[in-house]
């Protein structure tokens, strides 16, 4: 079997840690006694390109559980969770690529790794591993029957490869389905990205003045938490629309040159490029603390930050404090990389949970379907979204009421009115 980790002596602290993760994740592992028994993908070659944490360690073993051969590379830099790495390889044989903190090189060469076995399935994060195939190994794309998205980020780059006519097999954007995004994105950024802020600063959010830059789901989920925590939420956004939510549900909403001069922690969500840039540096405070938690690591303009500053110092885990014009001290947190991964631990695995039982499904979907499908990006069946929220509520144990007859009469008759 091949792999490349960092160091297998961690696969003991790797193992209990993916066993926590898994008892938070009920509906994946109905799912996984399921393709247990049934087999569903026998013979199938899987790349997955994702975070490797505990609970991508338990979609991986569902995959296997279902049939799958897998070879799993990381989709961040920072992401990657060596003991859960190392536990992969070292107690449930799988194939993995993926070391914290490796250069840009080496991510892209693990990339490479994990399709060089000639994938039946992609799964993605980001949409590295696609564009990857899609340029540098084209020989492997005959072989691919489909593909999952999971994030945001990844979803609109395979939109414009499809606009192009680039995208040569069709691919589930996992990200749409109402199961992953309105709990992932929301609860499940929300939360991690204030956790990995917390663990490098221990900043006290109570008072202060945080500016969350993006009022999508991810921006929504952390406005809300950020203001349970006692901070004074600013909103900065592009999209008239979403401005006018975060007004009406009661934050400021400013334009970032204003936000620059007052906030105290900026976070930026947005999926867009270069959000913090070098006008906004000029007139924060010091100690102004800057963390990103989109995908990428375009959304705080870090190159123009180094032409600004005078030094700069690594003055905890995971933060680099930059000294500017006048003295003053920029903070930036884990690289400007996704803060959520790089300083804490990601999502909880009980909304990943969620999301990964979407990205079995849907592999379960593209085995039996995929060849009948056209090169595009796909929504997930509505049916593998509902089933996976009534498995979310049962695992739960909330119960809900089934609409009567008369009430089923009533939706769907147009007659009774006043
Ligand atoms: N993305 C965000 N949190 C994650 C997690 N815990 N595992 C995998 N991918 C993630």
């Amino acid at each position: 079997m091949e792999y490349d980790v960092r160091d297998k002596s961690l696969a003991p602290k790797g193992k209990l840690r993916i066993q926590w993760a898994e008892g938070n994740m009920p509906v994946l592992s109905m799912i996984a006694q399921r393709f247990r028994k049934e087999r569903p993908l026998d013979g199938v070659k899987i790349s997955a390109c994702l975070h490797v944490t505990t609970e991508t360690a338990n979609l991986m073993r569902t995959l296997k559980a279902g049939g799958a051969e897998v070879r799993l590379c990381a989709s961040n830099p920072l992401s990657t969770q060596d003991d859960v790495a190392a536990s992969l390889v070292v107690d449930h044989g799988i194939s993995v690529f993926a070391k914290r903190g490796i250069d840009s090189s080496g991510y892209y060469e693990h990339i490479r790794a994990a399709l060089s076995f000639s994938p039946n399935i992609t799964m993605d994060d980001g949409a590295d591993l696609v564009s990857t195939l899609h340029s540098e190994m084209k020989n492997m794309i005959a072989g691919v029957i489909g593909g999952t998205e999971e994030t945001t980020t990844g979803v609109i780059r395979l939109r414009s490869m499809a606009r192009e006519g680039a995208l040569s097999y069709p691919i589930i954007a996992v990200n749409d389905a109402m199961t992953k995004h309105l709990f992932d994105n929301r609860y499940g950024t929300g939360q991690s990205t204030i956790d990995g802020i917390l663990r490098a600063t221990n900043a006290l959010l109570a008072g202060s003045k945080v500016v969350i830059a993006g009022y999508g789901w991810c921006g929504r989920g952390l406005a809300a938490r950020a203001r349970g925590m006692g901070a004074n939420v600013i909103v900065t956004e592009v999209d008239p629309l979403k401005a006018l939510e975060a007004v009406m549900e009661g934050f400021t909403v400013l334009p970032m040159d204003e936000a620059a001069r007052i906030g105290d922690i900026f976070i930026t969500v947005t999926g867009n490029t270069s959000v913090i840039r070098r006008e906004h540096f000029e007139t924060m405070k010091d100690g102004a603390i800057v963390a990103n938690s989109g995908h990428f690591n375009v959304e705080i303009d870090l190159d123009e930050l180094e032409k600004m500053k005078k030094s700069k110092q690594v003055v905890r885990d995971n933060v680099e404090e930059y000294v500017v014009d006048g003295g003053r001290r920029i903070r930036v947190l884990g690289e400007g990389r996704l803060i959520n991964l790089a300083a804490a631990e990601g999502h909880p695995a009980t909304v990943m949970d969620m999301s990964f039982a979407n990205q079995a499904l849907c592999i379960e979907h593209l085995v039996k379907a995929g060849r009948h499908m056209k090169p595009g990006v796909y929504g997930v069946p509505e049916e593998i979204d509902s089933s996976v929220a009534s498995l979310k509520l049962k695992a739960l144990g909330v119960k809900i009421d089934t609409l009567t007859e008369k009430q089923r009469k009533y939706l769907a008759s147009w007659k009774a009115g006043t």
